[in-house]
């Protein structure tokens, strides 16, 4: 149920930092070791190549699985739409294995590709909050998200939870592969420091409803840019937005603008920049003031290590692959405040289902 909460995406929102330390203590042993299948494990070593499928959500999810799996397991991986990806199968390295994010287990488009591999032969995970669920019964393993039911139709805890399971496999395939460096990645540190973070965010949510009412009660149109990691992150902040309120927003690469987009941008047009990177911070605010020189109102949800006086608002700096756990909350919350202000179902968004289980 609902309890207290006007609707369950604020409820879903809230529940965030409890799911990741849910998960920490599913899925860590003190001793750091990991409480998933070996035989799993074991499979992934096997793998050249790991292939995350899914949509929506999830799809971008899976967009942030990759530099953390990258990055700490020094494992390639190729993330694909659900939809795309049955139908225009690309040329597949020597030992694939498929990876399946779903929150409910039920989705067309990624059960027909699951359909696909199974009869190719290739083994596959399920990372889904359903237990039972048909893509957990189809795959060869399963990892819940143990996130709770998700009733909103707009995902939220299911996107940090699937974030918060890619960054276990990392780290539990660097560890078994003796991966230099693994030791520095720490990841139960880094997972409390996110789910202090989110609740920092979530106790702050009255200055979020103040800025939704200042940059989106009244657009039309609005921008979510950043690059590398806070680009994946723009992309699901947009998503966000764009179901629930019916803004028509756009996640963008932060460098790409100026080859075309940028045209767009009015008097007034909301473009809200995510950096977190320091690597790209400053190219980032570059870009900030090319769209403020014509006309935009910008919004910068900036990590503590990167904010300068002026950013309206400032997440806790993490390991940079796992910032986008804590930079998606206030865009969650945004959309959130934004849809109420504009006077529409947040829950229930038109023409949308909790679960595609049409191709
Ligand atoms: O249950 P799934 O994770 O497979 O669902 C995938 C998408 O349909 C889902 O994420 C959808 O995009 C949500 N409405 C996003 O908020």
């Amino acid at each position: 149920s609902k309890g207290t909460y006007p609707y369950y995406m604020l409820k879903e929102i809230d529940e965030q930092p409890n799911v990741l330390r849910r998960l920490v203590s599913e899925y860590m042993n003190e001793d750091g070791s990991f409480n998933f299948d070996p035989k799993l494990i074991e499979a992934l070593r096997e793998a050249d190549k790991l292939y995350i499928v899914a949509a929506g959500t999830s799809y971008h999810a899976g967009l942030v699985g990759k530099p953390i799996i990258e990055e700490v397991a020094k494992i390639p991986v190729e993330v694909e739409l659900a939809s795309e990806f049955g139908y225009h199968m690309p040329l597949l390295s020597k030992k694939p294995f498929f990876i399946y994010l779903t929150q409910s287990g039920e989705t067309a488009d990624s059960r027909q590709v699951l359909v696909k591999t199974n009869a190719l032969g290739y083994p596959s995970l399920t990372i889904t909050n359903v237990e039972a669920s048909t893509l957990s019964r189809e795959a060869d393993y399963t990892i819940l998200l143990h996130a709770g039911p998700e009733i909103a139709v707009a995902s939220t805890k299911a996107y940090t939870a699937q974030i918060t399971i890619e960054a276990m496999l990392a780290k539990a395939l660097a560890v078994v592969n003796n991966v230099p460096g693994a030791e520095d990645f720490d990841l139960k540190y880094q997972l409390s420091l996110a789910a202090n973070g989110m609740q920092t965010i979530v106790d702050a949510k009255a200055d979020l409803e103040q800025l939704a009412h200042e940059f989106f009660a009244n657009t039309r149109n609005a921008f979510y840019i950043g690059r590398g990691i806070d680009y994946w992150a723009s992309l699901e902040a947009s998503l966000k937005l764009k179901e629930v309120s019916y803004i028509q927003a756009e996640g963008f690469a932060a460098g790409e603008l100026k080859h075309g987009t940028i045209s767009l941008i009015e008097n007034g047009t909301p473009v809200a920049a995510i950096i977190t990177d320091k690597e790209t911070a400053s190219h980032t605010r570059g870009n900030v003031q090319e769209v403020e020189a014509r006309g935009a109102k910008t919004l910068k949800i900036v990590s503590e290590d990167l904010a300068k006086p002026g950013d309206q608002i400032v997440v806790p700096t993490l390991d940079t692959v796992l910032s986008p756990l804590v930079s998606i909350v206030p865009t969650q919350l945004l959309a959130y405040y934004a849809t109420l202000q504009r006077g529409y179902n947040v829950d229930q968004p038109r023409n949308l289902a909790k679960s595609v289980t049409v191709e």
